[in-house]
């Protein structure tokens, strides 16, 4: 049985990936820090590995009987690496490379990487708006976290040889159900304003581009990258989408199929708002050459999610967890008010009370 190692497994897009490779008769160990916790891993728990450790510090015995390395894990939204530059830095490319390093060093060959098509970027102010890029077009990605992610790729390709088999994925931004849920994410915060306003609002009139793939599929796509033959493979950049949209068109996509399944929901344009991200990419490489093709459509997947939101039980749409940003800014608030308080609810021992009293 080949075994993978997921850094970042807990998290949205791992959590699937894992579950998707356990059906297919992989075993699975999972490096994460669990700052979302281990919720999104309740179903899976008792048949995978769970290695509670920081990805840049981890001990090399990680390492130990591996078949290939998916790296998942790190701060995956602008916000969080803008919030802290210095961490975003460390996770998304020298803890990248230090794991690349001791993948190489320890002879495991296969390296797929999680990047973004937000490489891409382009913004809405560049008249070159609706051209439609792919893995040989030039970037200069200038914002923390896709610039953290470009340079981690450039590393892993200068160590492609013989040895070592990086691959890169450039996933659009994922949406559909996971058990450990971000509402941060386009479709999935749509479907979110819908269930609890009964309205979505398009910044910049919806005008924007953006690639978008369901999170089954991304996880298919690693999967595919996984078992292809590596002397393709090696050193390859895959963008990976199920189409663009613009924003505007995916809320009346998400409207009406939202309406199938009872939930009305009002289209408002702002166009106050510019600080919008605008990008097109090209899957053809990936097609040609894997013959992958994501299968999972927006409608299916916003209906799904209705379900699956309420089945699950995922319906506290407030609660910080869900999006990236505020959940880590709660948890920098908790360590520094714990620091003093100890326990939460726990009576602090006399020697924790008598350094609080002085
Ligand atoms: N979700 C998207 O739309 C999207 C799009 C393109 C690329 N990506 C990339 O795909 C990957 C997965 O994204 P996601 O949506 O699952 O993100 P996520 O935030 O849900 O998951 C990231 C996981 O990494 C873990 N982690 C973070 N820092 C860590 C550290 N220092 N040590 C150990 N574990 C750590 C977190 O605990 C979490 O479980 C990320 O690399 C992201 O940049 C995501």
């Amino acid at each position: 049985m080949k075994k993978i190692l997921l850094v970042g497994g807990a998290g949205y897009v791992g959590t699937v990936l894992a579950e998707e490779l356990l059906v297919r008769g992989y075993a699975v160990r999972i490096l994460d820090r669990l700052y979302y916790g281990r919720q999104g891993l309740r179903d899976i728990k008792d048949r995978i590995e769970l290695v509670v450790d920081d990805m840049r510090t981890f001990s090399p015995r990680v390492l130990e009987n591996l078949d290939a390395v998916i790296n998942v894990g790190g701060l995956s939204n602008d916000p969080t690496a803008e919030y802290n530059p210095t961490a975003n830095y460390e996770m998304n490319t020298l803890a990248t490379q230090r794991l690349a390093e001791m993948c190489k060093g320890q002879g495991i060959r296969r390296f797929i990487f999680a990047s973004t098509c937000s490489i891409y970027d382009r913004g809405v102010s560049d008249g070159d708006i609706d051209i439609v890029q792919d893995e040989e077009s030039e970037v200069s990605p200038q914002a923390a976290y896709s610039s953290s992610k470009y340079k981690a790729e450039r590393i892993l390709l200068d160590m492609a040889d013989d040895d070592f088999c990086p691959i890169i994925l450039r996933k659009g931004t994922v949406f559909g159900f996971s058990p450990r849920m971000r509402y941060d994410l386009v479709v999935n915060t749509f479907v979110k304003y819908a269930l609890t306003e009964g309205r979505l609002t398009l910044h910049y009139g919806g005008e924007m581009w953006r690639p978008l793939i369901n999170v089954r599929d991304a996880a298919r796509a690693y999967i595919t990258c996984l078992q292809a033959e590596e002397t393709a493979m090696r050193g390859q950049i895959f963008n990976i989408s199920q189409g663009n949209y613009r924003i505007s068109e995916l809320a009346l996509r998400v409207q009406a199929a939202l309406r199938e399944v009872g939930v009305e929901v009002e289209i408002y344009p702002d166009y106050g708002y510019r600080g919008v991200r605008s990008y097109r990419v090209s899957t053809r490489k990936i097609e040609h050459m894997l013959g992958f093709r994501p299968v999972v459509t927006v409608e299916e997947s916003v209906k799904e999610l209705v379900h699956k939101i309420r089945e699950y039980g995922y319906t506290d749409f407030d609660n910080p967890r869900y999006y990236n940003i505020h959940w880590m800014k709660l948890l920098e608030e908790a360590q520094v008010i714990t620091q003093v308080t100890g326990s939460v609810f726990e009576a602090p021992s006399t020697l924790a009370v008598s350094e609080v009293v002085k």
